[in-house]
């Protein structure tokens, strides 16, 4: 297989970025290791190695290197073939007695088994396979994999290890004198029961190059350098104050203590905690002057080994009326390549406004009187002192209520102030206004549409007609295997959308002809195809065959990247900027317009099955990320991101029907915070809303949420589009809470209705004829989405 240039490139960019994303959480100081020899490979992800979780993120690679494969192309000699032979039985057997019970179960509700194994998580087997794998060195690779419609649920082979996979990691940490436990996995899992191993990685989930950058990191041609985003605790640590992965209502009770918050408030140590992470190397760092601005810091490689280390600034608030955490990260930044010896200093910038607390009583960001003071890591840089209470943004409580309100910490945990304290004149922290008017210009060519037309421009070309296809795949006749594209509406532009986080994702292979392309292999995702009865895949088969007539088959072939959460775990926005690139230089190449990613819910609870796109427990690091992100594809004329899923969209259990009840608060200090900081420092060309509703009503549907907020408080011009509504699907599960509708999320200023159906059109127009939704509104609409379409396709033209 001789890969194209540009391809070549790319792999060897991610190979190279991709080392940085991983976090040693332990280490001995046997590793890395001199040169490549005899090694005993052992674990779930030793040969089925994962490079990214499963659904609508799972990008068609042309090729992909597992952990046995990186590690026999650097020259080791694998010892261990026999326990990797015998491990593809068991791990086949288990695979095909799930599918059977997944049909069995989906059979029996009446419902298709695609839908009924979307992103359902194996759980690994158990078994006893002899551990001899000759040498003095072994690696396990434990690998978890998870995906869009399902959750992770706290069972062992899933969040908790097995009895298998304890047993034969605890035995090979004391058998061989160099062992290294490899986590593969998307997100946590409890690692209390070998927490004292010598060395563990986390490798992540690194896209198409997942194998050789583990051997490049074993053997130190690289450094791990990743920090955790998201707390890694013993199961039952983890917070369960609120509810999670209920049918109809889930009350996010726990407030804005999410995450770290939660653990600092209630003074609980993780395993992990959240920004931890090793280097082969070690570091020195101290504070060589701060002030109400900045901090100076001096980082030091004191180890033997070279290396990057990751700076990070919290802000400890004082206690005052309202419960605050104990510290919010306010800034980070990562060090170049210092080798042993080499110091590097770095100014980092902070605002004591990002420190403010959302007062629902005032509807304001006020900043309350008493001490802030800024950590570096963990130590006191300097306090400062502010004499009185200030308002930074008068806002509205828009959002609606909760049916409780949110718990708070029993006792607060106020730190000492630094040994130098600022104090701050109140006037000199500028307050922010904002107008909630905001009237959207109409472009002239939308006012001569007929009412037909101007409707089609605001709903998804629906081509297929509906149907799962079009759910996650293939709804867009321009680019093979893209999941959508906007209507044709006489000679206007329109746009082309494809998948991410994790790459681009559209066919590899397809044909064209006269009629428009055509996707050569299904494009559903491989986790989907393996659920559908043997006469459901011969159809695939039939309709993705490359047509008769002697078509020439041409090829998109794209680069997996890591996930999201490895991405945000390198702390280097350069970095993720970088990846940004790759994914526009393929937009680029392939016609497609706006790319559905990145995507940035918190990982509000570790059982999310998305979370792996997503990047951390925190607002900022998923803010920054982002932007970053958005910054690297945006660079290439005619190219776009997506932000997604606005908002409160943290779990998969019953997705398009479960209500998100969060108070004003956490939503706007949490849970919408890292769209505004992406939308002010990168704006993004489109912005995807969840499918789950916001304290009683879709967020698509909520006018406050696309317009209020969004573009009144936040100023945001791009489009905002649906996430990928099946009408026939009523709600997903048969909870009580219907699907967003298109006449309602027109009448909130949605720009798009995805993917769209013959339904959902004639919707919006018998809503025209009725009076409750007005042309004008729809105008407006339909100019936002022109208007993007018209940037971009001009943008990609004059290349
Ligand atoms: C997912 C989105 C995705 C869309 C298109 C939906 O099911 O939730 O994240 O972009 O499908 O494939």
């Amino acid at each position: 297989m001789e890969l194209y240039q540009y391809e070549k490139e790319h792999a060897a960019a991610v190979r190279e970025l991709a080392a940085e994303c991983t976090v040693l959480l332990k280490k001995d100081g046997r590793f890395p290791l001199a040169s490549p020899g005899r090694i005993a490979l052992y674990g779930s992800g030793a040969r089925r190695t994962v490079k990214g979780g499963t659904g609508s993120g799972e990008v068609n690679s042309r090729y992909f290197v597992n952990v046995e494969q990186g590690l026999e192309n650097a020259g080791f000699t694998i010892t261990t073939k026999a326990w990797l032979d015998a491990y593809d039985r068991k791990a086949d057997e288990a695979r095909r007695l799930f599918v059977k019970e997944i049909r069995a179960r989906a059979r029996a509700k009446h419902v298709l088994a695609v839908m009924e194994g979307m992103g359902a998580v194996m759980p690994e087997p158990e078994y006893e396979l002899p551990l001899d794998g000759a040498g003095d060195t072994a690696v396990y690779v434990l690998a978890r994999i998870s995906g869009e419609g399902a959750d992770r649920r706290p069972v062992k082979g899933d969040v908790l290890l097995t009895d298998t996979e304890v047993r034969d990691i605890l035995s090979l940490n004391r058998k061989y004198a160099n062992f290294m436990l490899v986590l593969n996995v998307g997100g946590p899992v409890d690692l209390s029961p070998v927490k004292d191993v010598k060395n563990i990685l986390i490798l992540s989930q690194l896209g198409v190059e997942t194998g050789n950058t583990l051997a490049d990191l074993l053997l130190g041609r690289s450094c791990p350098s990743g920090k955790l985003t998201t707390t890694w605790a013993a199961w039952e640590d983890y917070p369960s104050v609120g509810s999670f992965g209920e049918i109809n209502e889930t009350r996010y009770k726990e407030g804005v203590f999410v995450g770290y918050r939660w653990f600092d408030s209630i003074g609980r140590q993780p395993l992990f905690s959240f920004g931890f992470g090793l280097g082969y190397t070690e570091f020195e760092t101290s504070a060589d002057g701060a002030d109400e601005k900045s901090v100076l810091v001096t980082v030091r490689n004191t180890g033997r080994y070279p290396g990057k280390e990751t700076v990070q600034l919290y802000i400890a608030p004082p206690c005052g009326g309202l419960p605050k955490p104990r510290r919010m990260l306010t800034t980070f930044a990562k060090t170049g390549l210092l080798q042993p010896g080499e110091a590097e200093t770095l100014r980092l910038p902070y605002d004591l406004k990002d420190a403010a607390s959302y007062d629902e009583g005032l509807a304001a960001f006020i900043l309350e009187a008493g001490d802030y003071t800024v950590l570096l890591n963990d130590r006191p840089a300097v306090t400062l002192r502010l004499p009185e209470t200030v308002v930074v943004r008068q806002l509205k409580n828009l959002l609606g209520k909760p049916d409780f309100t949110d718990w708070k910490p029993e006792a607060a945990h106020p730190l000492p102030a630094a040994a130098t304290v600022l104090t701050l004149e109140p006037d000199s922290i500028p307050d922010e206004t904002v107008s909630y008017v905001c009237v959207p210009s109409v472009e002239p060519e939308i006012v001569e549409l007929s009412d037909k037309d101007l409707a089609k421009l605001t709903i998804g070309a629906f081509h297929s007609g509906g149907g799962i296809a079009g759910m996650i795949g293939n709804e867009a006749v321009s680019v093979a295997g893209a999941a959508g594209e906007t209507a044709h509406v006489r000679q206007l532009p329109y746009l082309v959308m494809a998948d991410g986080p994790a790459g681009l994702r559209i066919s590899p292979d397809y044909t064209k002809d006269e009629k428009g392309v055509h996707a050569v292999g299904a494009t559903l995702p491989d986790s989907f195809l393996e659920f559908l009865g043997g006469p459901a895949r011969l159809l695939m088969k039939l309709v993705f065959r490359p047509k008769k007539g002697g078509k020439e088959l041409l090829h998109q072939y794209c680069t997996a990247i890591p996930i999201g959460t490895a991405v945000a775990q390198s702390w280097n926005t350069a970095l993720a900027e970088r990846l940004g690139d790759i994914v526009g230089d393929e937009m680029e190449r392939f016609g497609v317009r706006l790319w559905l990613a990145p995507a940035l819910n918190i990982h509000r609870s570790i059982l999310c099955g998305r979370n792996f796109e997503y990047f951390s427990e925190d607002p900022l690091i998923s803010g920054k990320f982002a932007a970053a992100i958005t910054r690297g594809v945006q660079k290439h004329p005619g190219c776009g991101t997506t932000v997604k899923h606005f908002a409160a969209n943290n779990q998969e259990y019953n997705r398009t029907g479960s209500n998100s009840q969060v108070s004003e608060r956490a939503l706007r200090e949490i849970y919408l915070r890292g769209f505004e900081i992406c939308i002010r420092e990168s704006s993004p060309c489109a912005l995807m809303t969840s499918y789950n509703l916001l304290n009683g009503v879709h967020t698509a549907e909520r006018r406050d949420l696309c317009v209020d907020v969004l573009r009144c408080e936040w100023g945001y011009r791009g489009i905002v589009m649906t996430d990928w509504v099946m009408q026939q699907v009523p709600s997903e599960k048969g909870g009580i809470h219907r699907n967003s509708l298109s006449d309602q999320v027109a009448a909130a200023g949605g720009s798009l209705f995805m993917p769209g159906s013959g339904d959902d059109w004639k919707r919006v127009l018998k809503a025209m004829k009725a009076g409750s939704l007005t042309r004008r509104q729809l105008e407006e609409n339909a100019s936002c989405v022109l208007r993007m379409a018209r940037e971009l396709t001009d943008a990609a033209a004059r290349q």
